[in-house]
């Protein structure tokens, strides 16, 4: 069977591609330093523990498996850490990646799927954002993401290197027979903190800012199921090794939900209350993050059916009373 290299495997989004691509008959293999993943959460394929500055340990396990694709995800993603210590972003997000791409041009990987995200595109007056807006992140973390766009872009000219960048919006929900789920630790995304916050096991959840210039005065984001999400991926992978070349996806639905709108469909899907008081902004925060996602259906033939907020929350909840990882 084909291997593919999956980074991140360990993580939230990456431990989904590896259920889905073992589903499509590819066996994945994760590299992870579980700084921020889970071993547990590996159980699609082989384990490879290391970081993505060990240029020898990659070297090392692209030659024992001989992948014909890398997946890409490890990467730190928290937008408030970003804007405090951008240093840690420069050095894993952009100085690992190229560690990482270089090790694949060196082996002679063709295809390379990169998880990139909408907070390239920055704040933004077209609230739809497509593939061709203008990116200018405003936080370290979306700043980290476009760099590693651009060395795609430069390998892809001098090494053939063939890569589908998706640019993610807001992503949610867990495996529906509750394999694995999200766990971050520390946890720092509404959903989840919400859950916690209903079930009691963190005090109530506190919107970042009710002074947006947004109907409800929150943020709006762009949600979409992570199997959806991962989906996509597969699709982006199968393109690549059909030969259709570099190309950049958006995914998310086009819709759009406030935060107060978020613990409003949780409060209905849980059927209890939600525990929350209002603060201030947070740092690096856009207004509105949301995404026609024309391309990647028409083109992927990408159908994010699972991704409506009702299901994305019964998922996470149910991942949230019932899953867990010990190490
Ligand atoms: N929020 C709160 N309170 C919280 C946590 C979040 O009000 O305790 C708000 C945020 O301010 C934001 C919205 O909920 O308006 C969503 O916040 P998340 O932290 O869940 O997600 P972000 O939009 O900040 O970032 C996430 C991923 C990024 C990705 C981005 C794309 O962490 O990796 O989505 O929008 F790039």
């Amino acid at each position: 069977m084909e291997h593919v290299l999956v980074t991140g495997g360990a993580g939230y989004i990456g431990s989904h591609a590896c259920k889905a691509l073992k589903k499509d008959g590819f066996t994945p293999v994760t590299y992870d330093s579980l700084v921020t993943g889970w071993k547990d959460s590996v159980k699609f394929g082989p384990f490879e523990q290391g970081d993505l500055l060990d240029r020898a340990r990659l070297d090392e396990v692209f030659a024992t498996y001989k992948p014909v694709a890398v997946m890409h995800f490890a990467a730190l993603s928290q937008v408030g850490e970003s804007m405090k210590e951008p240093g840690l972003y420069w050095r894993n997000n952009v100085m690992g990646s190229l560690s990482l791409i270089e090790a694949a041009a060196a082996s002679g990987v063709k295809n390379f799927v990169f998880s990139s995200t909408c907070a390239t595109y920055g704040e933004q007056d077209n609230v739809v954002l497509d593939e061709s807006s203008v990116q200018k992140p405003i936080n370290s973390y979306g700043a980290s993401k476009r760099a590693v766009e651009d060395i795609l872009a430069n390998f892809g000219e001098a090494y053939g290197l063939q890569h589908v960048i998706f640019r993610y919006f807001n992503v949610a929900g867990a495996d529906p027979e509750g394999e694995i789920g999200e766990h971050h630790r520390p946890e720092t995304h509404l959903i989840p903190i919400m859950l916690e916050a209903i079930d009691g096991t963190r005090p109530a959840l506190t919107i970042f800012g009710t002074d947006y210039e947004t109907p409800d005065g929150t943020c709006i984001r762009d949600y979409v199921h992570v199997c959806d999400l991962v989906d996509a991926h597969v699709l982006g992978l199968k393109w690549l090794m059909d030969g259709k070349g570099s190309r950049v996806f958006n995914l998310g639905t086009g819709d759009g939900f406030s935060v107060r709108e978020v613990i409003e469909q949780s409060r209905a899907v849980t059927n209890k209350a939600v525990p929350y008081e209002e603060g201030p902004r947070r740092a690096g925060d856009c207004t509105k993050l949301v995404s026609g996602s024309t391309r990647a259906e028409v083109e992927l033939g990408w159908t994010p059916d699972r991704s409506n907020m009702n299901q994305m929350i019964e998922d996470a909840w149910n991942w949230h009373r019932t899953g867990h990882y010990d190490g």
